[in-house]
């Protein structure tokens, strides 16, 4: 081809009208909100030069009824493409909130949807970094249809390569229904927001006055809603947080998740296990102490660390491995079970499950968090998606019991007849139907009645129901745990508990799909 021919002029014109696009007025706007640009984002997604994009020329048909709002630029306000996260391939798109707000057409959703399928037939990860006003008003029923497919597209995808959803701008209306399908949503602080209905309308049908911030920030949805699973500071380190990520998973549910390299064997000193936990069970302790403990150096990411903290849930690596933990965390309301912790527990056991990764419970647990609140909002519902998750889940699953292991908590936590593969506990476990004090007024309600001294009795009652019901030998005695394991011994029983899970294959009967009490 001639290089100083027209045809080769006119490609070059082309491109030079598309990077201008890109230029210096859009670009100003979202810097003095303190974000990124689309492409700048995806930039910093995607190892050096590995971007590429597709479908950089589409635009909207100046015919598509428009209501005197044509969008008038390339590729439509979003950016869509594919590349390589950490020497892996991804694909993903990028709203760009400086045309038309980022809002959804349909050429935008067709260019979504095109990169989802795409995704889905390479069976590699598929990110969404969200800006978006939400439904493009003008378009009407052709952009909620587009909202429509892409959720579809979410819904098939799910359990099969891994979606993560990015907000780093609005995420109003038909926007934030993808990211919620999706495995994972990421939130810059101050900068982001998702909300099904904005301030203004808040204010017109309720009468409330309510900022963007106390409606939807990202503070909200990782503290009081749970919606979004990491929260950080500025644009670039949450992306940062999503290589991090992806990390830890395989890059569909044919694989395996990928390994690290074990730098040393020992790597932190596990004689300290024997120190953690207190032998007095009303004593709380950092369940976090003991996960770094028993996992590779350094190597434990937490996932909604401030949402329902009373569950703490995360992937690690052990021995190289990634290993997803469930833990209960004896320092916030005692490690109870409730709604919210059940529910983040099932969803993520569930998470494991689609993408074969192996699970470790932590188990201190004295039941599930009694009162009318829980009880009138559905804790029995919501307690049993965890039962579920646990039973349904046919990946590798050791329990460790670390002290309590009372009542119904004991069967959810993935005990021996629930489907746990290895039960162990440390000499300090305590499990039976009930706590000592609990157990001792029901079984001697009438000796405690008549006695001249009902506390001392109770005392003594306790003591011995401690000594003779309520520790790990019972239930090691019957096959209920498979060994009473030294605590500094534990991360070397797992190494080789999971290695020898390894193969582990179940053959579940046939069906469309169970029922999981949602
Ligand atoms: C068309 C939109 C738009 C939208 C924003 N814009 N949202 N255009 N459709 N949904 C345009 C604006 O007109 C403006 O165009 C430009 O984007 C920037 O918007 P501003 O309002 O100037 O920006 P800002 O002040 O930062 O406010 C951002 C915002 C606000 C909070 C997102 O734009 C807003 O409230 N938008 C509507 C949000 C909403 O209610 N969406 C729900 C749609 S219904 P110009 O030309 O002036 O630059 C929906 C239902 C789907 O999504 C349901 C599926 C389940």
């Amino acid at each position: 081809m001639d290089i100083n021919g027209k045809l080769y002029k006119k490609f070059l014109e082309r491109n030079a009208a598309y990077s201008q696009q890109h230029g210096s007025v859009g670009m100003k706007k979202q810097h003095s909100k303190g974000k990124l640009t689309a492409r700048e984002r995806l930039m910093l997604l995607f190892d050096s030069d590995t971007f590429n994009e597709i479908d950089a020329f589409t635009k909207t048909s100046p015919s598509e009824s428009n209501f005197g709002k044509v969008v008038n630029a390339y590729g439509d306000g979003v950016i869509i493409g594919h590349g390589k996260i950490s020497g892996r391939p991804a694909f993903a798109y990028s709203q760009d909130f400086t045309i038309m707000g980022g809002s959804l057409g349909s050429v935008h959703a067709k260019k979504i949807a095109k990169i989802q399928d795409m995704a889905l037939k390479m069976g590699a990860p598929m990110i969404g970094i969200i800006d978006s006003g939400g439904a493009r008003i003008q378009e009407g029923v052709a952009s909620l249809a587009g909202y429509a497919g892409i959720f579809r597209r979410n819904v098939i995808s799910s359990g099969v390569i891994p979606q993560i959803s990015v907000i780093m701008g609005p995420a109003a209306g038909g926007a934030v229904y993808s990211p919620s399908i999706t495995d994972f949503v990421f939130m810059t602080n101050k900068t982001s927001y998702m909300f099904v209905t904005g301030p203004n309308v808040v204010k017109e049908v309720l009468n409330e006055d309510v900022s963007f911030d106390e409606l939807g920030g990202a503070e909200v949805h990782m503290k009081k809603s749970g919606v979004a699973h990491f929260v950080y500071e500025d644009e670039e380190n949450t992306l940062l947080g999503v290589k991090k990520l992806l990390s830890y998973l395989p890059s569909n549910n044919m694989e395996n998740p990928p390994t690290a390299e074990v730098y040393e064997e020992k790597l932190e000193p596990e004689s300290a296990l024997l120190e953690i936990v207190p032998d007095d069970p009303n004593k709380p302790y950092d369940i976090k102490d003991v996960i770094k403990h028993i996992v590779d150096r350094d190597t434990f990411f937490e996932i909604s660390e401030n949402y329902a903290q009373n569950i703490v849930v995360g992937f690690a690596r052990l021995h190289g491995r990634t290993l997803g933990i469930l833990a209960n965390q004896p320092k916030v309301l005692a490690g109870t079970l409730d709604i919210n912790s059940s529910v983040k527990g099932a969803r993520f056991i569930r998470y494991c499950d689609s993408f074969n990764i192996p699970l470790l419970t932590l188990e201190d647990v004295p039941g599930f968090l009694p009162g009318l609140d829980q009880e009138h909002n559905g804790i029995i519902r919501h307690g049993a998606k965890l039962l579920y998750a646990y039973a349904d889940a046919t990946i590798p699953k050791i329990t460790v019991i670390l002290r309590k292991s009372y009542g119904g908590a004991y069967c959810v936590m993935n005990s021996k007849n629930l489907g746990g593969d290895f039960n162990f506990a440390w000499p300090t476990a305590e499990i039976a139907v009930m706590g000592p004090e609990g157990a001792v007024s029901i079984l001697y309600r009438k000796e405690l009645i008549e006695s001249d001294d009902p506390v001392k009795l109770k005392k003594e009652l306790a003591k011995r129901y401690r000594d003779e019901i309520a520790n790990p030998y019972v239930a090691d005695e019957k096959g209920y745990i498979d060994e009473v394991i030294d605590p500094a011994l534990t991360r070397k029983k797992l190494i080789s508990a999971f290695e020898a899970l390894e193969n582990k294959h179940v053959n579940s009967p046939a069906r469309k799909h169970g029922n999981i009490p949602l």
